[in-house]
C-alpha cells in the first residue's frame, strides 16, 4: 500500500475508533447512570471487541481514556500516599428525630432563617473515595485514609465501569474534584459468593468488606473482576465555584456522567427531612445496596460556608443513623418448637437484650442446618439482629466473648419433642417435620392459634394457654370442634374465669360469619397467605367451589403460580382436610363471599409508580390502581403502559422518557383515579 493509502487507512481507523469509544461511553452511561441499557451485553461486547481489534492493529490509536484501557499496567508493590488538598471530613451523627430537629434549630438560629433547605441522601455503606478530573479526564483516585492523607488507587478505580474515564459534555471546570462512595451491590455480592463456593475461592464477608478489600488489591486485574459501583455525593473545593447549591452540583455531576444516587431529594424544612428519612429507611430492604443511614446537607453553599466546620466534621451536615440493629447477648437454651405444619424449628432462648428498639428474649434459628452452620451452643455469647419488624435472628457466635469450655454441640432431634413421632426430612428440604398431622398436640395448638388470629377467624381469647388447655383435656381434636364447645365445658378448664369462658364462647359464635378470604386463610393451606386468600375468594365464591378448582383454574389467577396451585390441590387431596371443611360448614360456619368488584377499566394495563407522591402513600396508590384492574410493577419495560412520576423520580422516569412511555405527574394521576373510581 502506498504511504498515502496507509495514512488514509489510519485516518479511517482513527475515526472508527473514536466513534466506537463515543458509542461505548454512551452505552455505559445509559447502563450505569440512567439505569436504562440500550444494548444487550452481547452487543456491547461486540462493539468492545471491534475497538480492541482496531487498537491492536494500530497501537498508535490507543488512548488512556479508551474503555479498553480500564485495566492496564502491572500490579503495584504498594500504594502511594496522596495528601488531600482539603480534608475529607467525617460526619456528626444522631440516632433519633430529636437530633435532626436540634440540628435544624441550631442552624436556623445561627443563620437567622425561618426555613432551611437541605439535600438528603442515603448514606451508602461503602468506601469513600476522591476522584480528580483534569480537562475532563480522570487523573487521580484516592482513598480517604485518615482524612488528610489517603492512598492512590487510580488503577483500581479505573476498572470500575461506572466511573467515567472522561466526563460527558464540555461545561466542566478544568480541575474537578468529585467525592463519592464505592460500593458492591448486594446482588453482585451474592453472585460473587455463589461463584466462590463453586469455584473454590474465598467468599466475601459482606458487601462493604467486599468493596474495601477489592479496592485494596495491588493488582487492578483482580479489582476488575469484583463488581464494584460508585455513587458520587459531592464536588470538592476544586470545581465548586460555579455552583450556588449542593443540589446544583449533584445535577452537574449527573450531567457529566457520574452516577448520583436517584433517591437524593431536596427537602424544604425539617418536616420534609424527617419524612425523607422515614421513606428511605422503609425502602432500605428493597435497595440493592447497603445503607447505614441518611446524610442531611444544607443545600445552599454560601450558607454551608457560613455554618463552618468543626475540627473533623462540617456543621452544615449530619448523618442520621438509626439505633443498632445488632446486639450481643447470651444464648441460655436451645428449644424446639413444633409449628402447625409440623415443622420442628430450633428456637434460641436469650438473656433479654435491647436491639432494634425492642427487648428481645427469643430468636429463631430457622433449622438445624443453620444451627450447624453457625455452630451455636447453649451458653454461647451470640450476636442478635432485629431490623424493622422482622423476627429476631441469631447471626453469629462471638467466640472471643464466649466463656470456655463451651457446651456440646446440640444433636439434631430424631423424634417430635411433643408427640415422639419419628421426624422426617423432606426430600431436598432443610426442614424437619413431625408427620403426625392428625395427632400431634403441638401442631393442633399452633393450628388453633393460626385459625383464631385476628386476620383469620378473629376469635379473641384463644391464646396459647387456652388452646393448650383445650387440647390437653382432649376437648378438641381439630378446629371444627371449637364450634361444639359449650359454656360449662369451657368454664371447667383450669385457670379460666367464668367471664372469660363466656367471652370465648361468644367470640367463637361470632366467628361463624367471616369474610370468605379470612376463612380460606384460616384453613392454613401451605403457600396461601392473606393476599392469595383474597385472590382465591374473589375467584371461587365458596369453600366447595375452591375445593373443586383444578390446576388450570388456579394458575389462571393473578398471583397464583404452579407451586401455590399445587399446594392447594395437595391440601384438599387429604380426606381429613376435606372433612374438616364439611364439619366447619355443618357446624354453622358461613363464610361471607366478597362483594362483587367494581368495573375494571385498567384491566390488562401495566403501571409503574416512581418517585415520591406527596399526598398519597405508595401503598394506597397501588391499591387503588389494582382495584381498577391495573397491574403495578416495579420496573419500566416495553410492556409498561403508564409511569406515574412523583417528586425526585430518577432512573425509571428517565427510562420511560427514553422509551416514549406516557408519564403522569401526581396531580394528573389523582385526577385520573378520581374520574374512574
Ligand atoms: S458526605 C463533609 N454523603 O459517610 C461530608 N458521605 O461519616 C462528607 N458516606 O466518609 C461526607 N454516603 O464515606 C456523604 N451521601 C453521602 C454519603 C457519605 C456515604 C460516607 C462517606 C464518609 C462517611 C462520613
Amino acid at each position: 500500500m502506498s504511504a498515502e493509502g496507509s495514512a488514509s487507512a489510519l485516518e479511517a481507523a482513527r475515526r472508527e475508533a473514536q466513534a466506537l469509544r463515543q458509542s461505548l461511553a454512551e452505552h455505559n452511561h445509559a447502563y450505569y447512570v440512567l439505569d436504562a441499557p440500550k444494548l444487550s451485553d452481547g452487543e456491547y461486547d461486540a462493539l468492545f471487541d471491534r475497538l480492541l481489534a482496531l487498537e491492536a492493529a494500530h497501537p498508535e490509536l490507543v488512548d488512556p481514556s479508551s474503555p479498553t484501557q480500564r485495566v492496564g499496567g502491572a500490579p503495584a508493590s504498594g500504594f502511594q500516599s496522596v495528601a488531600h488538598p482539603t480534608a475529607m471530613l467525617s460526619l456528626g451523627k444522631c440516632t433519633d428525630e430529636e437530633g435532626v430537629r436540634d440540628f435544624d434549630e441550631r442552624l436556623r438560629r445561627e443563620l437567622d432563617r425561618a426555613l432551611l433547605t437541605y439535600t438528603c441522601e442515603p448514606k451508602i455503606d461503602g468506601v469513600a473515595v476522591r476522584l480528580v478530573y483534569e480537562q475532563g479526564r480522570l487523573v487521580l483516585a484516592a482513598t480517604r485514609g485518615d482524612g488528610q492523607t489517603g492512598e492512590d488507587i487510580t488503577g483500581n478505580i479505573r476498572t470500575i465501569s461506572a466511573v467515567p474515564l472522561a466526563l460527558r459534555g464540555d461545561d466542566w471546570p478544568a480541575q474537578l474534584e468529585v467525592r463519592g462512595e464505592v460500593y458492591m451491590a448486594r446482588s453482585a455480592f451474592a453472585a460473587y459468593n455463589a461463584g466462590a463456593e463453586a469455584g473454590g475461592y474465598k467468599p466475601l464477608v459482606n458487601p462493604r468488606n467486599g468493596a474495601a478489600g477489592s479496592l485494596r488489591q495491588l493488582d487492578p486485574a483482580i479489582t476488575a473482576r469484583r463488581p464494584l459501583r460508585i455513587f458520587a455525593y459531592s464536588v470538592g473545593e476544586a470545581g465548586s465555584e460555579q455552583f450556588q447549591s449542593h443540589s446544583q452540583a449533584l445535577d452537574a455531576l449527573r450531567r457529566w456522567g457520574l452516577p448520583v444516587n436517584p433517591h437524593t431529594t431536596r427537602c424544604e424544612g425539617v418536616e420534609a427531612v424527617l419524612s425523607f428519612i422515614d421513606r428511605c429507611l422503609t425502602q432500605r430492604a428493597d435497595l440493592d445496596y447497603d445503607i447505614d443511614g441518611v446524610v442531611i446537607k444544607l443545600d445552599d453553599l454560601a450558607l454551608q460556608q457560613a455554618a463552618g466546620v468543626l475540627s473533623r466534621t462540617p456543621r452544615w451536615a449530619l448523618a442520621f443513623k438509626p439505633p443498632a440493629e445488632e446486639a450481643v447477648t447470651r444464648l441460655e437454651a436451645l428449644e424446639l418448637q413444633v409449628g402447625r405444619t409440623g415443622a420442628v424449628t430450633p428456637v434460641a432462648r436469650l438473656a433479654p437484650v435491647f436491639v432494634g428498639g425492642v427487648t428481645v428474649s427469643n430468636a429463631t434459628l430457622h433449622n438445624f442446618d443453620e444451627v450447624a452452620r453457625l455452630d451455636v451452643r447453649p451458653g454461647d455469647t451470640v450476636w442478635v439482629r432485629r431490623a424493622g419488624d422482622v423476627i429476631p435472628q441469631v447471626v453469629r457466635v462471638d467466640l472471643d466473648l464466649t466463656p470456655s469450655p463451651r457446651s456440646e454441640a446440640p444433636a439434631v432431634p430424631t423424634q417430635c419433642p411433643v408427640c415422639a413421632a419419628a421426624l422426617r426430612r423432606e426430600a431436598d428440604a432443610v426442614v424437619l417435620r413431625c408427620p403426625n398431622s392428625q395427632g400431634c398436640p403441638a401442631q393442633l395448638v399452633a393450628g388453633l392459634q393460626h385459625f383464631a388470629q385476628r386476620t383469620a377467624m378473629d376469635i379473641d381469647g384463644l391464646g396459647e394457654k387456652v388452646a393448650s388447655a383445650l387440647v390437653e383435656t382432649g376437648l378438641l381434636k381439630d378446629v371444627a370442634d371449637l364450634y361444639h364447645l359449650d359454656l360449662p365445658t369451657v368454664a371447667g378448664l383450669p385457670r379460666l374465669a367464668e367471664k372469660s369462658a363466656q367471652n370465648l364462647i361468644d367470640a367463637i359464635a361470632a366467628s361463624k360469619r367471616r369474610p370468605l378470604a379470612r376463612v380460606i386463610f384460616a384453613l392454613g393451606i401451605r403457600e396461601v397467605g392473606e393476599a392469595t386468600a383474597v385472590t382465591l375468594a374473589e375467584a371461587f365464591p365458596s369453600l366447595p367451589a375452591l375445593i373443586a378448582a383444578d390446576f388450570d383454574a388456579l394458575t389462571a389467577l393473578r398471583d397464583v403460580g404452579p407451586i401455590v396451585a399445587q399446594g392447594i390441590l395437595d391440601h384438599f387431596a387429604e380426606p381429613a382436610h376435606r372433612s374438616l371443611v364439611e364439619r366447619l360448614l355443618a357446624a354453622g360456619v358461613d363464610p361471607e363471599p366478597p362483594a362483587p368488584r367494581g368495573p375494571q377499566p385498567l384491566a390488562g394495563q401495566n403501571w409503574v409508580l416512581t418517585g415520591t407522591l406527596s399526598t398519597l402513600p405508595r401503598k394506597a396508590a397501588k391499591d387503588r390502581l389494582q382495584a381498577l384492574g391495573a397491574k403495578v410493577t416495579g420496573s419500566v419495560s416495553k410492556n409498561t403502559d403508564v409511569v406515574v412520576a412523583g417528586e425526585a423520580a430518577g432512573q425509571k422516569l428517565a427510562a420511560a422518557q427514553a422509551a416514549g412511555i406516557p408519564i403522569m405527574d401526581e396531580a394528573a394521576f389523582i385526577e385520573f383515579l378520581e374520574a374512574r373510581e
